[in-house]
């Protein structure tokens, strides 16, 4: 059997994505175990490894020679002397004891959104979130705010996804015409904190509601911006924005359903000046809808965290914001699937 392109017809593709579960949860139990934190800079046979972790026999070499497999882990020699260590990406990223961790994101994932993801059929028929809200009848940022300790591990989590989108969009824009930011949702600060650390001409602000401010502070603090990064509170469909030169929204529009998209969008319009500069930085699908996976994919996860709210392309952004005023357009490619789509007063 042949494809079109006169390739021999396999299924391999059906099976690695039905499959894909099982490396997926591998990962994610790695990452919950602390493998990665575990090994650090050190080489530890699988008895030793396995021990640490409190890992049974059986699961000892399947687990780690699976890891070696997927390229996770490094492996000296065969057989039970044989020495495994992280490879150059998870000593980087997966390490806890490294600046460098953005493991969050996948502890998250691990603890919530695989569950969730069992009930996507579910969502499918009936459009309905799949998260707390089935339990408690809340939906995902109020039962959020109501534990801090949580609250915060989200926040870690979105700083470990969003780093090198901020650090390229801080890198790729051009500031110079501009000299205020406001990042709108800011969380930790991280965005108002990458553009304040390389353009010093621009004073920046953080919004986000009044819950989060103690843990962007102590951010801010932890890198020594407290006099270039000002941390502002609000409910932004309570509150007008603060008034900025630049006001940027990263996923934040992908969080609701069209007509909360289109509030935020008047508000970036009012809180501009004539030139300013309106900057959305999500995992934008492409305008066809045949491409970008992840993109895609994040919009089912948004149907499972909200239920009405989507993500969308560059198309769907430039028509919400030419119905607001604004008048020109850009996307700017930023770390793997995330672009930062840009329009302008
Ligand atoms: C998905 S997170 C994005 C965080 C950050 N911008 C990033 O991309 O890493 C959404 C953020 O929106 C904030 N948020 C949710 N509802 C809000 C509201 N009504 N007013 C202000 N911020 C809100 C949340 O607290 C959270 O920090």
């Amino acid at each position: 059997m042949q494809n079109q392109n006169d390739q021999p017809l396999t299924p391999g593709n059906i099976l690695r994505t039905g499959l894909a579960f099982w490396n997926s949860k591998t990962l994610l139990t790695a990452v919950e175990f602390e493998v990665f934190t575990v090994l650090g800079d050190e080489k530890m046979t699988g008895e030793e490894l396995g021990a640490a972790l409190g890992i049974h026999p059986r699961g000892i070499s399947d687990f780690f020679d699976g890891l070696v497999a997927m390229g996770f882990l490094e492996r000296d020699g065969n057989g039970d002397q044989a020495l495994y260590y992280n490879t150059e990406e998870t000593g980087t990223f997966l390490d806890k004891n490294k600046e460098t961790y953005l493991g969050g994101f996948l502890e998250m994932a691990n603890a919530r959104l695989y569950r969730f993801w069992g009930d996507l059929g579910e969502a499918l028929k009936t459009g309905k979130p799949q998260n707390e809200i089935k339990k408690t009848g809340k939906p995902m940022f109020e039962v959020l705010y109501e534990d801090v300790p949580r609250l915060e591990q989200f926040m870690g989590a979105m700083r470990g996804i969003s780093m090198g989108n901020f650090v390229a969009f801080a890198e790729k824009f051009d500031f110079s015409n501009y000299s205020s930011l406001c990042d709108i949702g800011g969380a930790t600060g991280l965005l108002a904190s990458q553009v304040a650390k390389r353009h010093e001409n621009v004073a920046c602000k953080t919004f986000d509601l009044p819950v989060v401010e103690p843990i962007a502070r102590k951010w801010v603090a932890k890198e020594g911006l407290e006099d270039r990064v000002e941390v502002v509170s609000g409910d932004f469909f309570k509150d007008g924005l603060p008034k900025a030169d630049v006001i940027t929204m990263g996923m934040i529009l992908h969080d609701w359903n069209l007509e909360d998209k289109k509030h935020l969008i008047r508000l970036a319009y009012e809180s501009l000046p004539e030139g300013g500069a309106f900057c959305v930085i999500e995992n934008l699908i492409d305008d066809d809808r045949r491409e970008n996976v992840f993109g895609l994919m994040m919009s089912l996860n948004m149907l499972i965290e909200f239920g009405d709210a989507f993500d969308f392309s560059a198309a769907d952004f430039e028509s919400w914001c030419r119905e607001a005023g604004f008048t020109r357009f850009e996307v700017i490619p930023l770390a793997g699937p995330c672009s930062a789509a840009i329009a302008y007063k």
